[in-house]
């Protein structure tokens, strides 16, 4: 069901032909992570909350990619991370395995990974240099939590494949968890997912997209009291 895809930055992906998408940019999704998730994202929120331990909230985990990227930046500005991803199809670690990701960070934070995987699906792990790791083995409509982050990592299939990931009721959903000034960023921008955003009360950027990709959406919540 998943087939093991090289993208044209020399990084691979899977092609899920039930879905009929790839998890990441055919252009690059070494580059398209980084891009999104870590700079516009991670980067983004650790200088605007320099002094703050982050916790993200990632909608569709899949590879772990950004996971792994998001937790080698952490270690690296010794910053404690608290992640949580949300995954209705978790992917067995002999398929992570397979990607190849591990030549992307440096080893001890891949050998956490893949060491506490498993039992991340179960419950929520402690790894190395304070990150903790939770991976939430459900549909994103059916997690239900008290617990508010300051990142959200939206990576679900496109639109145009899953749109049901889309909708208002969706949008509202996830941007729930988002603590006061959190962050939203998704590789996608549609007039709905603006419009969907905005109603839930986040103030909206366009930022230039990954390769291939004219534009990109984030968003922060604003409250006002
Ligand atoms: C574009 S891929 C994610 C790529 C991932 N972030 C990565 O770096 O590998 C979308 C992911 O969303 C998952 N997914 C599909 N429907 C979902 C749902 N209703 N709730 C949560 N995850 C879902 C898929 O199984 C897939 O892993």
């Amino acid at each position: 069901m998943n087939i093991l895809a090289p993208t044209n930055d020399g990084s691979n992906t899977l092609f899920n032909e039930m879905i009929g998408e790839h998890y990441h940019s055919a252009h690059g999704a070494l580059q398209e992570s980084k891009h999104v998730f870590i700079d516009a994202g991670l980067k983004y929120a650790h200088q605007l909350y320099p002094a703050q331990d982050l916790s993200i909230l990632e909608v569709g985990f899949g590879t772990g990619l950004n996971f792994i990227l998001s937790f080698a930046a952490c270690s690296e500005w010794s910053v404690p991370l608290n992640y949580t991803g949300i995954e209705a199809f978790p992917l067995s670690k002999e398929t992570i395995q397979q990607l190849d990701y591990e030549k992307f960070v440096p080893n001890k934070i891949w050998e956490s990974f893949i060491y506490n995987y498993e039992n991340s699906l179960i419950d929520k792990q402690k790894l190395i240099e304070g990150t903790e790791l939770a991976i939430i083995h459900q549909k994103l409509l059916d997690y239900k939590s008290n617990e508010k982050f300051d990142i959200i990592y939206y990576d679900a299939f496109s639109v145009r494949h899953q749109p049901e990931m889309w909708t208002d009721e969706v949008i509202a959903h996830a941007c729930s968890f988002l603590k006061d000034g959190g962050i939203f960023v998704s590789y996608a921008i549609t007039g709905n997912l603006k419009r969907a955003l905005k109603k839930c009360g986040l103030q909206i950027e366009k930022l230039p997209g990954a390769p291939g990709k004219r534009e990109m959406i984030r968003g922060q919540l604003i409250v006002y009291s």
